[in-house]
């Protein structure tokens, strides 16, 4: 049977982190700042963002709160970024995603200063992620890493698949597996055989959206298993792990919820305290 992996116990060893950090910064006197904007109603975004609110406020993290209606204008959320870049007491800025179809998120994205960044999705950011001198580590593919290393896997040369391509967990994911030595291999939904490709793997990190996509006899014996889905299903909560079959074979998994889900908003913590120790440490 599988070590499971508690992300709720390691986010909060995190969150004490980056509390001690906290404490450091404020007898300098900076008391650092998120601004955290939703637009539209979303349910799931609204209570990830209400999740937020509350660790920072834990931690000793000031939040700004900005609620847009789901009408508004691409342009109209350009001038809040802009406005939020030039205030100095903002030190990141968390735009939370999906936002309306009518918002290009990438040209929002792209217009977040890069030093307030703290999702590290920038394209500044994400290209010094892939040249291995990372400023901010996106808080979810931190928070896998620190899943994995709570695991005592040792990643250099072993073989890691990621499933799924996204901007958001990934492509980064996978620049950092490559950065302690592993072998990464990235799977999506054209991937022909994704069973044999899965099987290979002593670290799967899966974030696709698919309950049950990766079913557990395909894990390796002894593997890792980081499950990044959250799926909202009759039975509740699930991954995209098939996750009771998963642990009989698997050295070390992440259970949903309670795994991947609490270390992103940690490291959402950890990225702010960075962001105002390099503009005013
Ligand atoms: N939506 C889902 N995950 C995230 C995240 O890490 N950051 C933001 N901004 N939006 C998200």
């Amino acid at each position: 049977m599988a070590m499971i992996l508690d992300g709720k116990r390691l986010a909060e060893e995190v969150r004490g982190e980056v509390r001690r950090d906290i404490e450091a910064l404020a007898r300098g006197g900076v008391a650092p700042g998120l601004a955290v904007v939703l637009v539209g109603d979303d349910p799931a975004s609204a209570i990830y963002v209400r999740h937020k609110g509350r660790a920072c406020a834990e931690v000793g993290i000031r939040t700004f709160d900005h609620r847009l209606p789901a009408s508004t204008s691409e342009a109209a959320l350009l001038r809040l970024v802009a406005e939020l870049c030039a205030d100095d007491a903002v030190d990141g800025i968390l735009v939370q995603l999906p936002l309306p179809r009518a918002i290009e998120a990438t040209r929002v994205i792209a217009s977040i200063d890069p030093r307030k960044d703290v999702d590290g999705f920038h394209p500044e950011n994400l290209g010094l992620l892939v040249a291995g001198a990372p400023r901010f580590v996106p808080c979810t593919p931190a928070g896998i890493m620190r899943l994995v290393a709570s695991s005592g896997a040792r990643l250099e040369g072993a073989e890691a698949v990621v499933v799924g391509r996204s901007n958001l967990v990934g492509k980064p994911v996978a620049a950092l597996l490559l950065a302690a030595n592993a072998t990464v291999t990235i799977a999506h939904s054209r991937t022909q055989n994704l069973a044999a490709t899965i099987a290979r793997a002593e670290i799967v990190v899966v974030g696709v959206g698919r309950a049950g996509l990766v079913r557990g006899e395909w894990i390796r014996e002894g593997a890792v298993v980081i499950d990044v889905g959250i799926n909202r299903t009759e039975r509740g909560l699930v991954g995209d792990v098939e996750f009771a079959a998963a642990a009989r074979r698997a050295g070390a998994i992440t259970p949903v919820p309670g795994g991947v889900g609490p270390m992103t908003i940690a490291m959402l913590c950890a990225n702010t305290a960075r962001a105002a120790r390099l503009r005013r440490g």
